[in-house]
């Protein structure tokens, strides 16, 4: 007997656990499974037993959302039922450190649960399947697949941090993997490529500042050199890379991924905006807002844009966007996603009215 169940008795448990505890977690493993099986499948691994593994490696969740239960009680179902290569899995899933505390929400050392899966932890040592879970559950969110950095990002702005090392480890895996699949791209092998948007860090300049360069020659192609160009900013071309460096240390810079790409940046920050206290027209709403500067992408693949501003129209519920009037594209894109034209402001950098636009409320993310 194997040591795990068939793919239809891994469907079923899911199945009948998920309303026991409902939430987002069904849908997460569903995207865990599937990447789990491109995976295996490209590099020599069996893909059956890495979807079912990935599809049962949170069924602890079936008992509740405590984070070190749902690893202690996954392991212990599963081993109730005579599945113990799942129970090795729902333990190893989370620690791809072999070290107990290095997790995002590290529990009480006295908790019979902990002293549990240490235990448990202790005995295992980790093979690819193990690998492959820990690094499918790092990419698969409940709407599916997300960069790996936009993933752990994710989770380190909800739980207030994720360990380095933890961190690095992934980046690892992820390499890892590639090598075994011939070199090629995680996004490329699994046959989709996530967008996903992150807080920024200082790694990321050397590509924000291409995107910004490539940017700027469209804009010069598309006949609007005035916005950003030197020579319209004091022979420095807009947004300068000091600029840039003060964004991200105030934490108010994010990057957009594409699979592994960085291919868009912008700056977001909370009103009000110095800028926008002045309008030749009116503003729609006088509530708190948020504010989108600096939106720039690489123009490698469509929808980055709107990927953006929806992005922070929904983490922020209301945002005002300015843009020359030279720049018809991002016009265009305003008009698309729904935001009001409100009238005419004027910004520090040059003395060029901006077109000034405004919306009230999230929307989803259709791309
Ligand atoms: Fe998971």
């Amino acid at each position: 007997m194997s040591g795990y169940p068939s793919r239809s008795e891994a469907e079923r448990l899911l199945e009948t656990s998920v309303p026991m505890n409902p939430g987002p977690w069904g849908d997460h493993s569903r995207a865990v499974a599937h990447a789990a099986e491109k995976i295996a499948s490209a590099c020599g691994m069996d893909p059956d037993k890495a979807y079912i593994l990935g599809l049962l490696h949170d069924i602890g969740r079936r008992y509740g959302t405590h984070h070190i239960t749902h690893i202690s009680d996954g392991c212990r179902f599963m081993l109730e039922l005579g599945y113990p290569d799942v129970a090795k899995i729902c333990i190893t899933h989370s620690y791809n450190v072999h070290d107990i505390d290095n997790d995002v929400a590290p529990e009480d050392k006295d908790s019979p649960e902990r002293i549990y899966a240490e235990k448990m932890l202790k005995s295992y040592d980790f093979d690819d399947y193990d690998r492959l879970i820990q690094l499918c559950d790092s990419i698969g969110m409940a709407e599916g697949l997300a960069p790996i950095e936009v993933r752990m990002w994710d989770v380190k702005d909800r739980y207030g941090r994720y360990p380095d090392e933890k961190w690095q480890k992934n980046l690892e895996l992820k390499a890892y993997f590639e090598e075994k699949c011939g070199g090629r791209d995680l996004y490329e092998v699994i046959g989709e490529v996530p967008f996903g948007v992150r807080q920024a860090s200082m790694s990321d300049l050397p590509e924000m500042l291409r995107i910004y360069d490539k940017a700027r020659d469209f804009m010069v192609s598309a006949g609007n050199e005035r916005q950003w160009g030197a020579a319209y900013h004091d022979g420095i071309a807009w947004p300068p890379k000091s600029v840039l460096e003060q964004d991200i240390a105030a934490g108010k810079s994010f990057v957009c991924q594409y699979g592994s790409r960085v291919v868009g940046t912008f700056y977001l920050t909370e009103g009000p905006d110095p800028t926008y206290a002045v309008i030749d027209g009116a503003w729609i709403s006088d509530a708190p807002y948020s504010v989108v500067h600096r939106i720039a992408t690489d123009g490698s693949v469509r929808g980055i844009g709107a990927y953006c501003v929806q992005w922070a129209l929904k983490r922020t519920g209301h945002l005002r966007i300015d843009t020359h009037g030279d720049n018809k594209p991002m016009q265009r894109l305003m008009e698309k996603l729904g935001f009001t034209y409100c009238g005419i402001i004027h910004v520090e950098e040059d003395d060029d009215p901006r077109m000034a636009y405004e919306k009230v409320n999230g929307c989803e993310i259709t791309n």
